[in-house]
């Protein structure tokens, strides 16, 4: 898929310009676009991914995507399967669980995509799955993703120093959050405006 790029660093086109942003569950037809995205040393690096990954890996890990515990979901662009968003670690009793994700097609990046789509994930973690939390690491570096995670309410929490290998350089790696409450009282200021 090609989207138009601005000439600065900033994205040209807004959320609303391009397709529409929506999660799918994950398919094994997905199985190799996300084998070949793994394989980026953009996606890999800034996720700290210990080894690359396989395709039979990738389908066992598809086929344990929608359980409990975990619940990852294709990020399509129209039709177009972009990226992937990981809620993984669901806890029930604290009421909390993870995110991951990644624009794998890097055409893709930088257009409002992974903005709406962490939305998206934090829509289906607060009003499906009715958890109370979501949290993630990042590592200090990545300006793109923490801005990402901060412009739909995430918050830095802590400072895990030298935990990232990023490239064999030990860097510090964050920890965000967001609680419901501020995802909802945001949206509340929205609707007001
Ligand atoms: C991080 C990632 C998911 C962000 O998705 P994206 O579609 O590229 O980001 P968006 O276009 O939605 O941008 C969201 C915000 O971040 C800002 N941003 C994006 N890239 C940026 C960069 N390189 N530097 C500074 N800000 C950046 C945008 O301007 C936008 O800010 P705004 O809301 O104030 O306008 C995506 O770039 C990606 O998958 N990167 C590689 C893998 C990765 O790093 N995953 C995260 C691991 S923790």
């Amino acid at each position: 898929m090609s989207l138009a790029r601005g000439r600065g660093r900033r994205p040209v086109a807004a959320t609303q310009a391009i397709p529409s942003i929506t999660l799918a569950p994950l398919r094994p037809a997905h199985a190799p676009a996300i084998v070949r995205w793994l394989g980026d040393p953009v996606v890999s690096a800034n996720l700290g991914l210990r080894s690359r990954p396989t395709l039979v890996r990738t389908r066992a890990f598809i086929a344990g995507s929608n359980t409990a515990a975990v619940c990852a979901r294709a990020i399509l662009l129209g039709a177009h399967h972009v990226g992937t968003v990981v809620l993984d670690q669901i806890d029930r009793h604290i009421g909390r669980a993870r995110l991951h994700i990644y624009i794998g097609d890097a055409e893709a990046r930088g257009h409002g995509v992974g903005k709406r789509a962490v939305a998206l994930a934090l829509a289906l973690a607060f009003d499906e799955l009715d958890l109370h939390k979501v949290w993630l690491t990042v590592h200090e570096r990545n300006a793109g993703a923490i801005r990402t995670y901060e412009s739909v309410g995430f918050a830095i929490e802590g400072r895990h120093r030298s935990e990232f290998l990023l490239d064999g350089e030990r860097v510090d790696e964050l920890y965000m959050g967001v609680l419901r409450s501020t995802v909802q009282v945001r949206k509340s200021a929205r609707r007001r405006r």
